[in-house]
C-alpha cells in the first residue's frame, strides 16, 4: 500500500492522515474574497491562502506550449472519439467534491487540514472526479476533462498544493448490445496490445476483496473492467512506450479502493528503476450514475496526475517549475512535442530551522499548516520544508516542533538578507496566527 490517502492516488502519494484540528485563522480573512471576478463570503473555517488564490486564473494546462498542455493533447489525442472539457470553475461544494461520489461523512479529505475551503459550502476542487456527476448528466458517455486541483499539502520537489489531473470515463449499455461493443473493443485493443514491447503485470479484474457491485451481472462488470485496463494500457504504451527504447515497458496493476468505484485499481509504470504511481481508475459505483440520472449503463472512470507524467516525459526535476514564467524555462518547449528539460543551472540552497513550543494546550501545528504559512511567505522560493525534531515536555506536557526550510530559487541565488526577511516574516506569522512560542 502506498498511501493512505484514498482519493490521492494521483499525485501525491504520502499519506497525510492525520488528527483533525480547525487550522484556520478567521482573524486573517476579509469578509469577502474575489476569485475569477466573483465575491464570495468568509467564515470560520476559511482556510485558502493569497498564494493558492494567486494560482487559479493561471490555467497552465491550456498555455500553448507548455509542458501540460501537450501532456494534455497527446492524451485527447489517444480519445479521439471523446468529448474533451478543461474549463470547469475550481470552487465546487462539498457535496460535488465528496457526496455525489459516496465518500463517507467522517473522510480525512473533507477535513481543513487536507483541503482548502472558500467557506462552508464553497471549497476547490481536490479532484477532478468532482465533476462526474456534472458530466454524466449532460449524457456524455465518454469524455476527458482536464483541470487543476488543490491539496494541503506538505512541500517538496515532487509534492505541489495544485496540479492538474486528468479525468476520463466511459459508458456503455448494461445490455446484450453494449456488452458486445465492449468485447468488439477489448478483441480490438489486445491485438493492439500484443504487439507491442509492453510487459503487464495483471491481478483479476474482480476478486472477493475488490468486488463486483451488487446491482451489477459480474459477467458485464468483468468485461468493464477488463475494458478499462485495456484502455490504460494502450494509453501507457503511447505515453511511455517510446521513452523507454529497446527496454519493454513495465506496467502494473494494483488492487485500491476509492470509495466511487468498485472494482478499483491503481496503475505503476517502472521507470528509471522505481515504480511510479500513475493513475487511480476502475468500475464508476452505481450510485454515481443514479445522481446523474444515468440509466441501464455501466462504465469505467480513471484520474491521472498530470505533473507526475509530465516530470518523467520531461524529465523536469522540480514540480514548482510548473509554475515557471522564466524564458529559460518556457522556451525549451515546442508545442505538441516532448523534449527533454535541460537544466539552466541548480542555484544554492539556504536552510533555515525554527524550532517553537506549541501553544499551551493545544495539538500540535499541523504540517500542512506550517507548510502553507511557509508558502505564503515564500511562495516558490522555497524548495522543500521537513520537520526535523518534535517532542512533549515531560514535566509541562507542552509540544515542541522544529522544521527546517530549504530556501532556493530556481532561477537565481538569493541573497541572505532576502533569505533573513522570509525566515522573519515566517518566524513573526507563526507567533501571530498559531500563538506558539519560539524556542
Ligand atoms: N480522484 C482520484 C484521486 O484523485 C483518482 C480516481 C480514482 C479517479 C478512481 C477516478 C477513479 O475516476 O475511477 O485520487
Amino acid at each position: 500500500m502506498l498511501q493512505l490517502r484514498i482519493f490521492s492516488a494521483v499525485q501525491n502519494c504520502r499519506c497525510s492522515y492525520r488528527s483533525f484540528h480547525s487550522s484556520s485563522v478567521t482573524s486573517k480573512y476579509a469578509d469577502t474574497l474575489e476569485i475569477l471576478g466573483d465575491k464570495y463570503h468568509t467564515d470560520e473555517i476559511t482556510n485558502v491562502t493569497p498564494s493558492i488564490l494567486s494560482k487559479i486564473p493561471l490555467q497552465v494546462h491550456k498555455q500553448t506550449g507548455h509542458p501540460l498542455n501537450t501532456l494534455r493533447s497527446i492524451i485527447e489525442s489517444h480519445y479521439p472519439d471523446f468529448s474533451h472539457f478543461s474549463s470547469f470553475n475550481p470552487l465546487v461544494t462539498p457535496f460535488k467534491n465528496f457526496d455525489e461520489l459516496a465518500f463517507p461523512k467522517d473522510h480525512p479529505g473533507r477535513s481543513v487540514t487536507d483541503s482548502y475551503y472558500i467557506h462552508k459550502n464553497l471549497m476547490l476542487r481536490t479532484h477532478t472526479s468532482a465533476h462526474e456527476v456534472e458530466v454524466f448528466s449532460k449524457g456524455e458517455d465518454k469524455w476527458l476533462l482536464t483541470a487543476d486541483v488543490y491539496r494541503r499539502d506538505e512541500i517538496d520537489g515532487s509534492h505541489y498544493p495544485v496540479f492538474h489531473q486528468m479525468e476520463g470515463a466511459r459508458l456503455y449499455s448494461a445490455d446484450a448490445s453494449g456488452m458486445k461493443q465492449v468485447e468488439e473493443d477489448n478483441e480490438r485493443l489486445s491485438r493492439h496490445l500484443k504487439m507491442s514491447n509492453i510487459i503487464i503485470e495483471d491481478i483479476p479484474h474482480i476478486s472477493p476483496t475488490n468486488p463486483v457491485q451488487r446491482t451489477h451481472d459480474p459477467v458485464h462488470s468483468e468485461l468493464v473492467a477488463k475494458n478499462l485496463k485495456l484502455s490504460l494500457n494502450s494509453l501507457l504504451l503511447r505515453l511511455f512506450g517510446s521513452t523507454a527504447s529497446e527496454e519493454p515497458l513495465r506496467v502494473r496493476w494494483i488492487e485500491a479502493y476509492f470509495p466511487f468505484t468498485s472494482p478499483s485499481f491503481e496503475v505503476e509504470v517502472f521507470f528509471r528503476g522505481k515504480w511510479l504511481e500513475i493513475l487511480g481508475c476502475g468500475v464508476v459505483i452505481q450510485s454515481t450514475l443514479d445522481i446523474s440520472n444515468v440509466e441501464g449503463k455501466i462504465g469505467w472512470a480513471f484520474g491521472l496526475g498530470l505533473e507526475r507524467i509530465a516530470m518523467i516525459l520531461y524529465s523536469i526535476p522540480d514540480i514548482r517549475l510548473f509554475w515557471s514564467t522564466d524564458e529559460r524555462f518556457l522556451s525549451q518547449f515546442k508545442d505538441g512535442e516532448i523534449t527533454t528539460f535541460k537544466p539552466y543551472s541548480k542555484f544554492p540552497s539556504c536552510f533555515k530551522d525554527v524550532s517553537f513550543w506549541n501553544a499551551q494546550g493545544s495539538a500540535p501545528l499541523h504540517d500542512n499548516d506550517f507548510c502553507d504559512l511557509v508558502r505564503d511567505v515564500a511562495g516558490d522560493l522555497v524548495e522543500d520544508v521537513k520537520m526535523i525534531d518534535s517532542f512533549v515536555h515531560p514535566k509541562t506536557n507542552r509540544s515542541s516542533s522544529c522544521y527546517r526550510i530549504n530556501y532556493r530559487s530556481m532561477d537565481r541565488s538569493l541573497s541572505n538578507e532576502e533569505v533573513n526577511e522570509l525566515q522573519k516574516s515566517v518566524v513573526t506569522r507563526l507567533t501571530d496566527l498559531f500563538r506558539v512560542e519560539i524556542r
